[in-house]
């Protein structure tokens, strides 16, 4: 079966600062692995992507090193709504970090919230994370300032319900769901344990995963939020949040498609078109995917490309695999094999 190359719009590939998790070469090797022919990587490095110095960095370790392609976020600062603006045509979207998470980039201040969305350009998605009363705060302020906002992540019932009211009422708010919020509960934190199972948004209860899927229609995006830490940092004594997703998002919606609780068109709406849409991003003749759907096989950590070389879903069966990815006319992934050498990938941002 044949669909375009899937879009990922939120991924961590850790370069700068944390190769040791996961780099530019693993990270989109990994996207190729899981039939993703193009990410948005997160700024949350370490500098995070703050700055022009830093967005050049990034740029230079991207041209070099991706092997699928891409666009970069630039993350929101207390200090940096000009740096931002001056930097806006050179990146996918501005990322806003509402609530506490992995990194430095938490922004208290809503004052500063209000800033960026009165100077960011507006043709140019913002992207949030605001989860709970830090959603309603947002979408509130966003609509005060015009202000289209993107929701990263939504993982509950009240959330997804909220955002279902605001589109209502017209507000411009566009929003997506993760793999591990749409598959996994607090059921699973006994089987993952207590470093593993940490993640933010946290998993929810059967309640919230049961909202997400009834408000299908209310979700525009798919996306994997592909947050690589080490095992070792994860089983440590403060283990950071966030769990690997890029291989394993398209076979567990083929499994949902067979299951009867999706269908191949909702996956591509919302992990191509709404991407494409939302992000308003360079497409390419000749990329698309192509997907056994009827093979039948088990999650295992020790399959991966991604570095963290762990995955929440370990020993799950799922059936539908990726067989071969081809960008720009090459065959970039076959059967097991990455193809697409580093320094492949191009900027999917148009500039
Ligand atoms: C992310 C990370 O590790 O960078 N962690 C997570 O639990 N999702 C941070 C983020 O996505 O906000
Ligand atoms: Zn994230």
């Amino acid at each position: 079966m044949r669909f375009p190359g899937f879009i990922d719009v939120h991924v961590h590939l850790r370069e700068p600062g944390g190769a040791h998790k996961e780099d530019w070469d693993t990270g989109t090797s990994a996207a190729l692995a899981g039939g993703f022919t193009a990410v948005l990587a997160m700024p949350n490095t370490n500098p995070p992507l703050t700055d022009d110095s830093v967005l050049q960095i990034v740029l230079a370790i991207a041209e070099r090193k991706a092997r699928c392609d891409y666009g970069l976020f630039f993350g929101a600062g207390s200090g940096n709504v000009d740096q931002a603006v001056r930097s806006a045509d050179r990146v996918a979207g501005l990322k806003m970090y509402l609530d506490q998470t992995f990194g430095p980039l938490r922004l208290d201040e809503m004052l500063t919230w209000g800033e960026h969305f009165d100077k960011w350009p507006k043709h140019k998605p913002v992207a949030v994370h605001a989860e709970s009363r830090s959603l309603a705060a947002v979408l509130f302020m966003a609509s005060l300032y015009g202000r289209p906002i993107h929701i990263c992540h939504v993982s509950r019932r009240e959330e997804i319900l909220m955002i279902r009211k605001a589109r209502e009422k017209g507000l411009p708010v566009t929003c997506e769901v993760c793999p591990h919020h749409l598959f996994l509960t607090h059921a699973d934190m006994d089987r993952l344990g207590p470093g593993r199972s940490e993640v933010r948004p946290r998993l929810a209860a059967q309640k919230d995963q049961d909202a997400l899927w009834d408000n299908l229609d209310v979700i525009d995006v798919f996306a994997t939020d592909h947050a690589p830490h080490s095992g070792a940092e994860k089983d440590g004594p403060d283990p950071p949040p966030g769990f690997p997703g890029l291989e394993t998002a398209v076979p567990l919606f083929i499994t949902a498609v067979h299951q009867g609780r999706l269908t191949y068109d909702d996956l591509v709406y919302r992990l191509f078109t709404r991407p494409m849409q939302i992000f308003g991003l360079e497409s390419f003749q000749d990329t698309f995917i192509e997907v056994d759907p009827y093979s039948k096989w088990e999650i295992r950590s020790d399959q991966l490309f991604s570095k963290s070389a762990w995955t929440p879903f370990e020993g799950m069966n799922v059936q539908g695999r990726v067989r071969r990815v081809v960008i720009r006319g090459a065959e970039a992934f076959k059967d097991g094999n990455v193809l697409a050498p580093p320094g492949f990938g191009r900027n999917v941002v148009k500039f």
